[in-house]
């Protein structure tokens, strides 16, 4: 894993942002899988007023909560649409989203599955890190071979998540990608930022080995990983 330390948020995204437009110019078709939640948010804005080029991308969820689509501000796609899908003008035949809403999950997951099965592995995954340590909606005691699946939420996920939403909401089961697919990845990309992450970038960080509580240890084993960390959330 490559660390690299950012004086503060702005540089963090912008760094990062300079980083993923840079590993993609070579590549014809990439497939990118971009994370929703707030600390890549900077890194989206940085691709909008920059006017990034993805025509040539196709984006794949990462994950969603069930119960909710991109209708409902606060959901991963309503993030994503807000902050890069529609500003970019990213025409909709280029993602393939998780529905939230939809009757049959299983299927949602069986079609991202097979996706990656035919046009895998992703290009590079951007990820934010959970509280709990979770990358996507892998959440603690992930199995490292876990593909697109339905998953119980933590608690720690169920309450933190509420931060994304005015009202309070039931937040107890996710659709995500697995680490199976995200170890698959050709570049990974950790984005931390802020006090709050402290602590389990202390985790991740100390000991260097896979810990199956702490599901992005998983990627110690990834060839091409690289954190991006400010120097708050770095400070311990
Ligand atoms: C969201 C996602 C989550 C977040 C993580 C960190 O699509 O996959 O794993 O990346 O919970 O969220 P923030 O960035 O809001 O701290």
């Amino acid at each position: 894993m490559q660390i690299n330390v950012s004086k503060n948020y702005e540089e963090l995204c912008k760094e990062v942002a300079n980083f993923i437009v840079d590993e993609i110019k070579e590549l014809s078709s990439p497939l990118l899988c971009l994370a929703g939640g707030d600390t890549p948010l900077g890194v989206y804005k940085n691709f909008v007023e920059s006017r990034a080029d993805f025509k040539n991308a196709m984006f794949i969820g990462l994950d969603e909560w069930v119960g909710l689509d991109g209708a409902d501000s606060g959901s991963c796609r309503f993030t994503l649409d807000q902050s890069l899908y529609l500003p970019l003008a990213i025409e909709e035949s280029k993602i393939q989203f998780f529905d939230g809403k939809a009757t049959d999950l299983s299927r949602q997951c069986n079609e991202t599955n097979q996706l990656l099965e035919t046009n895998g592995p992703i290009d590079l995954v951007l990820l934010g890190i959970g509280m709990n340590g979770h990358v996507g909606f892998n959440e603690p005691g992930s199995s490292l071979d876990s593909i697109c699946r339905v998953v119980s939420l933590d608690e720690t996920t169920q309450t933190v998540g509420q931060k994304y939403f005015e009202t309070q909401q039931e937040l107890k089961q996710g659709i995500t990608l697995g680490l199976k697919q995200v170890l698959d990845t050709r570049t990974v990309i950790l984005i931390v930022s802020g006090e709050k992450k402290r602590s389990i970038v202390k985790k991740l960080l100390e000991d260097e080995k896979i810990d199956p509580s702490i599901p992005v240890s998983s990627l110690w084993q990834h060839p091409n990983c690289h954190l991006f960390v400010d120097e708050v959330a770095y400070s311990e």
